[in-house]
């Protein structure tokens, strides 16, 4: 998969994208992530990218023109490959990201992120740029970049071939309509905290009996609005 991110705060990336399984996934190959700055894209001499909103108002918006100018050169260098492209734009007013979403995501070939700052970004963008406009939940961030990072985390490890084990994004939560159950390791008595039973009987079919019940309990007792799907 590609990942272009537009961005202009490209360094705020280095940490999350230089460590762990999104690390690991570039080194395979099996994902390419480029941070672009989207102040390359500025005609403005001094780079700038944003302005007043037209009819007033407090803070300054972020001009259409570097992001249909960024979004331009990334298809011209990406239309021999033929990708199936998703341009999704971070932003409060989208649809709410979920792992269903995350799922879909990573089916394409490549996404385009683009990342608002200030007030928001001209909604031309929005309207004639972005496939989809999606928000990571009912709050206000600074800017769109921990967005973008927290949906490239969720789908990079849904690509095939990034988890070392495919089996370990089958059983999670929300995977289906049920949280995951609970996980315990060594060792198994921690100062009077014993570990349950039928986990260490070695029973597998107990242990997946066990492990549904559990997964359904936790599920009623944090999120019984999931088993209303
Ligand atoms: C301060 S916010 C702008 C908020 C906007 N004035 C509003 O009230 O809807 C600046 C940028 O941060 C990003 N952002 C903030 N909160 C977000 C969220 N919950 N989900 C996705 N992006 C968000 C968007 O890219 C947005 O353009």
């Amino acid at each position: 998969m590609l990942i272009d991110v537009l961005t202009i705060f490209p360094k705020m990336f280095d940490a999350v994208m230089g460590e762990s399984i999104i690390k690991r996934a570039q080194e395979k190959k099996v994902v390419e992530i480029n941070i672009i700055d989207l102040r390359l894209f500025s005609k403005d001499k001094h780079r700038k990218v944003d302005d007043k909103p037209f009819g007033g108002g407090p803070g300054m918006v972020m001009n259409a023109e570097p992001f249909f100018e960024a979004v331009s050169y990334i298809r011209r260098k990406t239309k021999d490959r033929r990708l199936k492209t998703r341009t999704i734009l971070l932003s409060p007013k989208g649809k709410k990201f979920s792992q269903a979403l995350a799922v879909k995501l990573s089916k394409y070939e490549h996404m385009v992120l683009l990342c608002g700052h200030y007030e928001g970004i001209d909604n031309r963008v929005a309207e004639h740029l972005a496939d989809d406009e999606i928000s990571i939940g009912d709050f206000i961030l600074t800017g769109g970049e921990l967005p973008a990072m927290a949906i490239i985390d969720s789908v990079v490890r849904l690509v095939p071939g990034v988890l070392g084990d495919e089996n370990s994004c089958k059983d999670e939560s929300f995977s289906g309509n049920l949280l995951e159950y609970p996980h315990y390791t060594r060792p198994a008595d921690y100062s009077g905290m014993k570990v349950p039973d039928v986990l260490l009987s070695g029973n597998h079919g107990k242990i997946e009996e066990w492990r549904r019940k559990e997964a359904i309990k936790a599920t009623k007792k944090k999120r019984p609005d999931l088993l209303k799907h």
